[in-house]
């Protein structure tokens, strides 16, 4: 079933809690209608999922689509692991509890991360020591310059630390579905440090991973119906060994990870800790660097797109005074 609506906000639908409008909002359960939708739309298009990594920075947007497909199938197995098609249109924490539920594992340390199913691969979304790639067989998409379907296999995705292949091309793809390959049998991650020591002892499962999550998450995150958020809003940056050794010996207490390629990367969230931000706001005091997590920020009520980035912009400025090291969003400026 189709709804357009005209001149229709889009307040409840960013998790920032930003107001802006679409000229044109069309919402579809259905895949044939979204692909006539896209034939004849005119361009730009912006896909909306659950909002949940955007900033609007501009008050109006031409035309949004948001997939509502639904529904979670097994589409395979061998002996030891199980194909799950989710499609885009699911809320993703549903997927990840369906999973635990039903035995099969590799996202329980994804558990609570708000969103679509949709979203999972544009942005390989993370945390607790897994990232959505670990997991993603496949995608399934629309293109929408001309509503084709467009198959992508993992390698295709071309994921990245919270990057991939449609994260570079925004704009030009609509995720359909998703197909995840999972285990059949519990392969415990504890890769991330806080982990283990929030897990009750001798019992690691996929329920007690998923518990320990949850309450990481609840402690450090602020809950979006509560608090307008876009979770971090900057990328950990990634630097080379020289300037992570030179940073290091300068600041003894530095966090500091390995990445992919040979760099190192640093913690934003301490980075902008140094530079006095946490807990911080803006002058009109309705932006601020959240107190528990400053890597995230938050709209205390009312706040405009702008307002948001123009203090992302000063911590951004002063962490590149203070360290050299430029940071980049993670959110996506729409
Ligand atoms: N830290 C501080 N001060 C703080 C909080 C953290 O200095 O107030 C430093 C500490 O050194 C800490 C380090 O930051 O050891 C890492 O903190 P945390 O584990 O919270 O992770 P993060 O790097 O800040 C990333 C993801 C989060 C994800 C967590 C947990 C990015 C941009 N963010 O944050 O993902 O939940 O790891 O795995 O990679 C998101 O992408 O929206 C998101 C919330």
């Amino acid at each position: 079933m189709i709804h357009i609506r005209k001149k229709y906000s889009l307040l409840s639908h960013n998790t920032f809690g930003i107001s802006a409008t679409a000229d044109t909002f069309v919402v579809s359960d259905n895949m044939n209608e979204l692909r006539d939708t896209l034939r004849t739309a005119a361009m730009p298009v912006l896909v909306l999922g659950g909002g949940s990594n955007l900033l609007f920075v501009s008050d109006t947007c031409p035309l949004v689509v948001h997939p509502a497909l639904k529904g979670i199938e097994l589409t395979g197995e061998d002996s030891e692991t199980v194909l799950v098609r989710a499609c885009s249109g699911e809320v993703w924490d549903d997927l990840v509890t369906w999973s635990i539920a039903r035995n099969y594992s590799g996202l329980e340390n994804l558990s609570l991360i708000p969103g679509n199913v949709g979203a999972c691969p544009v942005q390989n979304i993370g945390a607790y020591g897994a990232e959505a790639q670990d997991v993603i067989e496949s995608v399934e998409t629309l293109h929408i310059a001309d509503g084709k379907q467009q198959p992508f296999s993992k390698q295709e995705c071309r994921f990245g630390y919270r990057d991939s292949f449609f994260k570079q091309n925004r704009g030009k793809y609509l995720i359909v579905s998703v197909t995840f390959r999972l285990s059949k049998t519990f392969v415990p991650n504890l890769a991330y440090s806080g982990l283990k020591s929030m897990l009750p002892n001798g019992n690691i499962s996929m329920a007690t991973v998923r518990e320990a999550v949850v309450k990481m998450r609840r402690q450090k995150l602020p809950d979006h119906p509560l608090l307008g958020n876009a979770g971090s809003f900057f990328k950990n940056p990634a630097v080379s060994s020289q300037q992570a050794e030179a940073l290091k010996s300068e600041y003894p207490a530095l966090p500091l990870y390995t990445a992919a390629g040979g760099l190192n990367k640093l913690s934003a969230a301490w980075l902008i800790e140094q530079c006095g931000w946490k807990g911080k706001r803006n002058k009109q005091g309705n932006v601020g660097a959240y107190d528990r997590q400053p890597l995230i920020l938050v709209n205390y009520g009312g706040a405009s797109g702008k307002e948001v980035l123009d203090f992302a912009s000063e911590i951004i400025r002063s962490v590149e005074e203070k360290f050299g090291v430029r940071m980049e969003p993670e959110v996506n400026m729409i």
